[in-house]
């Protein structure tokens, strides 16, 4: 089997216009069965099941990580996005430098690009903590003959990395994420690296925002039609231009890794009809490119506090992220009931 060949056939997937599930899904899963060929061994193993812990979130082991590719719409977003930005910046630079922060064991997001591209075109940098990983993801490039590539592995924690600043990236990449931006450690990787680049350099999420949010009870015929969410404020937002606009990072960040407070109040008018308080996350991957409310686990709404059939004055809810072994959007939720 050609194995370059077979990579660039499934991968078109991911590019093309039209959203397709069955295609996506039956893409996705020769996507896997490739890149499982390729590594030639077993990831669940207790090895490959093992999370790293840090003091500022978890590095997922290299079985779960592998499976992320499984979110159909953030695999095809994500790539799609990256897609939308390389167009934006093949012409203007060239090689453009491409770092890709906790690649996994695969590189998934990045190596449909890789064969597209010439070494004169686009070089990359991996950055991946795991070393189970880092050693399965030099196999898999070696594998596909990518090694004339112009491409750097580095087996190194991205927030702790340090850019050349003689090498700075046009774009970095990094899904180093959950839902609510709670565990892992997106929020530190991304601060650590855009002190270190300006604010030309494309981030890919561009912006990952986090809302307080009602969720509406649906009849059966609404599923599917209309979004049951609704968001009500803003409470924290990870991009390039919250950050610059703090007058950068160390502005940002209040003390011992906490940032700034946010107070959402809702009165009991807003919150007839529903039935959950929510948390909701949306990824603004690049431009137009979006993973939506509900679109991916990325985006899956927490459930913060069930409020149907009670007599509701109004709710205040009060939040911070906060950077710890655990990060998580903290909040307490204050209800008065003087209807
Ligand atoms: C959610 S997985 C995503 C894997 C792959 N990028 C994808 O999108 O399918 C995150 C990967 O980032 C790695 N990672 C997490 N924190 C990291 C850090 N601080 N430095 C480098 N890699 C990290 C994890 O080990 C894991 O392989």
């Amino acid at each position: 089997m050609d194995l370059q060949k077979e990579l660039l056939r499934i991968t078109s997937e991911y590019l093309d216009e039209n959203l397709d599930y069955l295609k996506l899904s039956k893409a996705t899963e020769e996507y896997k069965i490739l890149l499982n060929e390729i590594c030639g061994q077993n990831l669940d193993i207790e090895n490959g099941r093992k999370d790293l812990e840090f003091d500022n979130g978890k590095a997922l082991g290299t079985y779960w990580a592998a499976l992320c590719l499984d979110d159909l719409i953030r695999t095809r977003q994500f790539i799609r996005g990256i897609n939308r930005a390389i167009q934006e910046k093949i012409n203007k630079q060239k090689p453009l430098h491409i770092l890709y922060a906790g690649t996994g064991p695969f590189a998934t997001l990045i190596l449909p690009f890789i064969l597209r591209y010439s070494k004169e075109e686009i070089r990359y940098t991996f950055l991946e903590v795991n070393q189970f990983s880092f050693e399965i993801l030099k196999n898999i490039i070696s594998k596909l003959g990518l090694n004339d590539y112009n491409i750097k592995i580095l087996k190194e924690d991205a927030t702790k990395y340090h850019i050349d600043p003689q090498n700075k990236p046009d774009i970095i990449v990094s899904e180093t994420m959950q839902n609510a931006l709670a565990k892992e450690q997106q929020v530190s990787i991304f601060l650590n690296l855009m002190k270190q680049v300006s604010y030309h350099t494309i981030f890919i999420p561009e912006n990952i925002e986090l809302f307080i949010g009602l969720k509406k009870s649906q009849s059966l015929t609404e599923e599917n039609q209309v979004s049951p969410f609704k968001k009500i404020k803003r409470v924290f937002d990870v991009s390039k231009k919250s950050m610059f606009l703090s007058n950068g990072v160390e502005n940002m960040i209040l003390k011992e890794n906490l940032f700034e407070k946010s107070q959402t109040i809702i009165e009991n008018k807003e919150l007839e009809g529903f039935i959950d308080l929510v948390l909701i996350t949306e990824i603004q991957v690049f431009n137009d490119v979006k993973i939506s409310v509900n679109e991916s686990s990325l985006t899956t709404p927490i459930i913060l506090k069930v409020i149907a059939n009670q007599k509701i004055d109004s709710v205040i809810v009060n939040t911070q992220y906060k950077i710890s072994s655990l990060p998580e959007l903290e909040y307490d939720i204050i209800i008065s009931n003087n209807v």
